[in-house]
């Protein structure tokens, strides 16, 4: 079975508040999108590895691991989704895309494994996500207002954030974006556009360290738990 990886790392990071993309910003020894690329090499299994980045970044190309043989880049677009499509149009539709953010350095070899296996086990597509441990309020309006108000509390039971890897046969993944942007249904991970087409992939649960880095405060916790991971 051919596994490509696809590492949407386009991103501006504008809620990181820095001008350095995020993935760039180094924790240890290496920079983000570094530690997120050792992570999946470490898995032979994944034979090609596509990171989409912005037409205007110049940094990519300076980094030593740019040119492992099993690593290749193309150009993102201005949302997550037309980067991930940018980057499944290089993908044979027989294969399955990998899809993991350059933003979630911490990913665990076990856990991406532990992905892979379950999905090509039941033959269905599926992502890594964690339980929900909150209470999830719904508000009356968006969350963009002072005060809104609660209108319901949703069932934990069957709460899991998402997170990535998110893996499918390239095909349908590909299809089913390409309806959901038809229809200009917006998309913030994959398998909600499988879900847009009704299929149901996999829920596998993953270590709640799996965090991506999105603002400031993540970085420490990051850099904690790639120090416990050895890095
Ligand atoms: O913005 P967010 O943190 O959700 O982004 C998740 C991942 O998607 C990041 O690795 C980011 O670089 C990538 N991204 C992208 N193209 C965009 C926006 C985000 O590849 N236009």
């Amino acid at each position: 079975q051919s596994i490509i990886a696809i590492v949407p790392a386009a991103g501006g990071g504008q809620r990181m508040n820095m001008s350095l993309p995020k993935q760039y910003i180094k924790i240890g020894q290496a920079t983000i999108l570094e530690h997120t690329l050792h992570k999946l090499l470490s898995l032979p299994l994944i034979s090609r590895i596509i990171v989409v980045i912005s037409p205007d970044d110049h940094f990519f190309t300076t980094l030593a691991i740019a040119s492992n043989p099993r690593i290749s880049f193309t150009h993102g677009g201005s949302t997550r989704a037309q980067s991930v499509l940018a980057g499944l149009t290089l993908v044979n539709d027989d294969s399955w895309a990998l899809v993991h953010d350059a933003a979630r350095p911490c990913v665990t070899h076990a856990d991406i494994k532990k992905l892979v296996d379950a999905v090509i086990q039941a033959n269905c597509g599926g992502i890594l996500a964690t339980k929900v441990t909150d209470t999830i309020k719904q508000s009356s309006h968006q969350s963009n207002i002072d005060f809104p108000t609660i209108i319901k509390t949703c069932d934990r039971e069957y709460l899991w954030a998402a997170a990535t890897p998110q893996m499918f046969k390239a095909k349908l993944l590909k299809e089913s974006m390409l309806k959901a942007k038809e229809d200009g249904v917006s998309l913030t991970d994959e398998a909600s556009a499988i879900e847009y087409c009704h299929g149901q992939p996999l829920l596998v649960e993953c270590q709640r360290d799996n965090i991506k880095v999105t603002r400031p405060e993540d970085l420490p916790l990051a850099t904690l738990y790639l120090q416990e991971q050895g890095y």
